[in-house]
């Protein structure tokens, strides 16, 4: 968690930028915990950076009001820039400079002694898997090392709240995945992390949390599996050790879960389709009540296991499925949310 507030990491509530006709955040409520990585989802032109800028106090709201550890990011602007740390398209590195000279330098620029600056250098540099090119020009770097010293530079002092803007667009798989394990790093460190992205599964391997925010506006807020029961629901699916008693499973399943259960052409197996109506509700209209429904779907399954041991059914194997957070944002927008290639701004 992180260590210097209680409260939550950011609060906004109908916040507004435009940019002449273009409402590019228009009225975003979010509730940001401390401690954990914020996942804003959201397709081309969306408004992430600028819900980030405005965040960062690097744009001035147009309307509404945000709050950084409970700092107003107009009135206190000072006091969230002491708090927070930016990696996006507007990196701090010098292109020309090394891996090593970069880093040493910001950090002579945030106050260390040149000492602590070169050891926090070294440190990072080898964290993040770039000993090897610490002493080469930031311009001869792969898109993947040159996102890896981004995210280096921002975090030479452990910020409370670090924004990530998209840090793995473009990557490649490995480079992807270096940057998640760098993320996952840095918030057990206790850095709140809000990361925008534009892939699905990104959020869906980082965020605790996930607003997705379309045409300025959060269209869905909660935690993944309170996103995924709002629009589908999960799957339990069903072997049975014997087909005889699937008749009977199915009777049990009916019987103790809100479902449609489905016989699968093999016949020992079957489905049942856990009803989104049980936790959908909750998250969207309130959101202090998610955790519950985000046990939803294990619950139910759970209590299917007990139920069907208690009916006499041995179930030989068993796995709980959820719908994709790809399903979930064509259900919420009218597009799906992999469109990406459109031009913006
Ligand atoms: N400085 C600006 N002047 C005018 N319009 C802007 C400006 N910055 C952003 N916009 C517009 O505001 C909207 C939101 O843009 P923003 O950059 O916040 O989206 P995004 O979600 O970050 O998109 P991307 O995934 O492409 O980075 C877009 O329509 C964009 O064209
Ligand atoms: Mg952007």
């Amino acid at each position: 968690m992180s260590k210097s507030t209680t409260g939550p990491a950011i609060e906004t509530s109908g916040l507004v930028k435009t940019f002449g006709e273009t409402r590019a955040v228009d009225g975003i409520d979010l509730v940001v915990p401390a401690g954990s990585v914020y996942g804003v989802l959201g397709p081309n032109g969306a408004g992430k950076t600028t819900a980030v800028k405005l965040l960062a106090t690097l744009l001035r709201p147009d309307g509404g009001e945000a709050r950084v550890f409970g700092h107003d990011v107009l009135r206190e602007a000072d006091a969230v820039r002491s708090r927070v740390s930016l990696t996006g398209q507007y990196a701090s590195v010098d292109e020309d400079l090394t891996g090593t000279e970069n880093l040493v330098l910001l950090g002579r620029l945030l106050g260390h002694r040149k000492p602590a600056a070169r050891e926090r250098a070294a440190q990072l540099l080898e964290a993040f898997g770039l000993t090897d090119a610490a002493s080469r020009q930031v311009k001869n770097y792969s898109g993947g090392m040159r996102r890896r010293i981004d995210i280096a530079a921002s975090i030479l002092n452990t910020p409370d709240l670090l924004f990530l803007d998209e840090p793995t667009t473009g990557l490649d798989p490995r480079s992807r995945n270096q940057v998640w394990d760098i993320v996952r790093a840095v918030v057990a460190q206790g850095t709140t992390v809000l990361l925008t992205t534009q892939y699905l599964d990104e959020a869906d391997q980082l965020a605790s949390r996930i607003a997705v925010i379309d045409h300025g506006k959060v269209i869905a807020e909660g935690t993944k599996g309170e996103l995924k029961a709002s629009v589908g629901a999960g799957a339990i699916h069903l072997r049975l050790r014997d087909a005889a008693q699937r008749p009977e499973a199915e009777k049990v399943l009916l019987r103790t879960l809100d479902a449609q259960v489905q016989t699968d052409p093999d016949p020992v197996a079957l489905t049942a389709r856990i009803g989104a109506g049980t936790v959908a509700g909750a998250w969207a209209a309130d959101r202090t009540e998610t955790a519950a429904a985000d046990l939803g779907a294990a619950d139910q399954a759970a209590r299917a296991l007990s139920e069907l041991t208690a009916a006499g059914i041995t179930v030989d194997s068993f796995s709980l499925g959820q719908p994709s957070l790809d399903e979930v944002f064509l259900a919420l927008t009218d597009h799906p949310a992999t469109v990406k290639e459109e031009a913006s701004a």
